[in-house]
């Protein structure tokens, strides 16, 4: 088949290569020149494991291109994907500007007798429908429009693409002269061409086990932002737990593998830490609110989850000042302390940076006068682009180091915000001769707590006894 890719991110990327090692022939379409730039010279923007191998096979295979001309991409063009952004706007809602625009030039380029459109991106409900108007209304030609989130996770994401749990097919409206129609459960009436284009497309993906669930795409969009809320939801609710846990003297570690041995609880996200962060759970569960205010419902555990992670996201910066003896109202209160932050990405595995907790926990050290120094081993060049933009003139107070190590030297604390593979079984020895302070705050809870004491050095967990 012949796909265009609209925007070139995490999700674009990683379906753009996916689809291409699939056998198909595909455009990648980003309209940031500086990223097609590099991605035609062999070199990937982002950091996701396996994806620069792929990227390098299917380019040299001649199935996958990169432009930044929108006609490269929907001539002759089966399926568009479109995979653009839609950050939170300041109210909190999507802002869906890319994918207006997006879809307004992939409407005017539209040269195919019948295209589908399969939207990646995630959009509140309705949007497939606005897609198809604005698409209607600068084009004769025929389309289906098509919601299709996706589901992948930063830093698997090429192995979640390649083998996913489910995908989700909303099958929405059509336009142009219509093919054959076929009527859904819910009354509605589809074009039937788009599901069977949508079926070739994932026939690679369901080869072995048929995970496709049609629906129509009102639903499909809601299941994507129903998913991440409750994921985020079960991460709030442990961290609750887990504060309780401080207060009376439990161990939420012991209380987590009892609970996720339940098979109706299982183990997954009840991991309690720093807060959740990322591209996906804070924006999504905050449009999700909007999208029920909009009809006039409260979804009080969506709210509540959402309250509970800004709590959260304080916790090892409240914990600092507890035990550094300073208060939050006092200017300057940690001035003349260095602190040291491991892990600076919203997760292991990734180089995003974006809400992530180190970045907020940064910001309030820097805020009362602290000097940071930290680590990353992949995400230290994006976190030092979005501290540029928040910090602005107090930058200088920031050093980003090469080395674990390096952060640590003359530290009065060390703040563990990341759990990557490599920052789990650290020499507890050598950062008491490194340290000024003795202070070590576990913001995932993967350091063996005896084992730091007995290195002479003080533990913070997040409620553990
Ligand atoms: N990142 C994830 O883990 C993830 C997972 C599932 C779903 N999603 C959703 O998928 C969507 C994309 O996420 P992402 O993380 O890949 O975004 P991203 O911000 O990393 O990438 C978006 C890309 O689209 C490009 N773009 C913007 N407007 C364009 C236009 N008009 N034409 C062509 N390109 C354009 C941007 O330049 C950028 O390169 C979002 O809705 C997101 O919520 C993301």
């Amino acid at each position: 088949m012949r796909l265009g890719v609209i925007g070139t991110g995490y999700v674009g990327l990683v379906a753009g290569v996916g689809f291409a090692d699939f056998g198909n022939d595909v455009v990648c379409i980003d309209i940031d020149e500086q990223r097609i730039a590099r991605l035609r010279s062999g070199e990937v923007p982002i950091h996701e494991p396996g994806l620069p191998e792929l990227l390098a096979e299917n380019a040299a295979a001649g199935r996958l291109r990169f432009s930044t001309d929108f006609a490269d991409a929907t001539r002759d063009a089966d399926v568009i994907l479109l995979c653009v952004g839609t950050p939170p706007a300041s109210d909190g809602r999507a802002d869906l500007s890319q994918v207006y625009a997006a879809a307004e030039t992939v409407g005017r380029n539209l040269s195919s007798e019948f295209t589908v459109l399969v939207n990646k991106s995630t959009v509140p409900v309705g949007t497939a429908e606005r897609v198809r108007d604005i698409i209607a209304n600068v084009t004769d030609k025929a389309f289906a429009v098509v919601s299709n989130p996706e589901f992948l996770k930063e830093g698997s994401a090429v192995d979640d693409f390649l083998r996913p749990d489910r995908v989700i097919i909303g099958v929405g409206p059509s336009a142009g002269p219509p093919g054959r129609l076929l009527t859904l459960s819910t009354g509605e009436q589809v074009d039937e061409r788009a599901r069977a284009v949508i079926r070739q497309l994932y026939a690679a993906v369901v080869r072995k086990n048929d995970r496709l669930l049609f629906m129509d795409a009102r639903s499909s969009e809601l299941t994507k932002y129903a998913s991440n809320a409750y994921l985020a939801m079960r991460i709030s609710f442990m961290n609750d737990v887990a504060r309780l846990c401080e207060q009376i003297g439990a161990d939420v570690e012991l209380v987590r593998r009892g609970m996720g041995m339940d098979q109706r609880i299982g183990p997954s996200f009840l991991f309690p830490g720093v807060g959740y962060g990322g591209s996906c759970f804070p924006k999504d569960t905050r449009a999700l609110l909007h999208i029920a205010e909009d009809v006039r419902l409260t979804l009080a555990l969506v709210e509540a989850t959402e309250q509970i992670n800004q709590r959260q996201k304080r916790l090892l910066f409240d914990k600092l000042l507890l035990q550094l003896s300073a208060r939050e109202d006092q200017p300057g209160a940690l001035s003349g302390r260095e602190i040291a932050v491991w892990g600076l990405a919203f997760k292991p595995e990734t180089d995003d940076v974006r809400e992530a907790p180190a970045l907020t926990l940064i910001e309030k050290l820097v805020g009362l006068g602290a000097k940071v120094r930290a680590y990353d081993p992949v995400a230290s060049d994006t976190a030092r682009q979005s501290l540029a933009a928040s910090l602005q003139a107090k930058l200088s107070h920031v050093e980003i180091v090469d080395g674990a190590y390096d952060a640590v030297a003359g530290a009065d604390a060390l703040c563990l915000c990341t759990e990557w593979r490599q920052l789990r079984q650290p020499d507890f020895r050598r950062i008491a001769r490194l340290m000024r302070g003795d202070l070590l705050l576990d913001g995932r809870n993967i350091w063996d707590p005896s084992q730091v004491r007995a290195a002479g050095l003080r533990y913070e967990g997040v409620g553990r006894r």
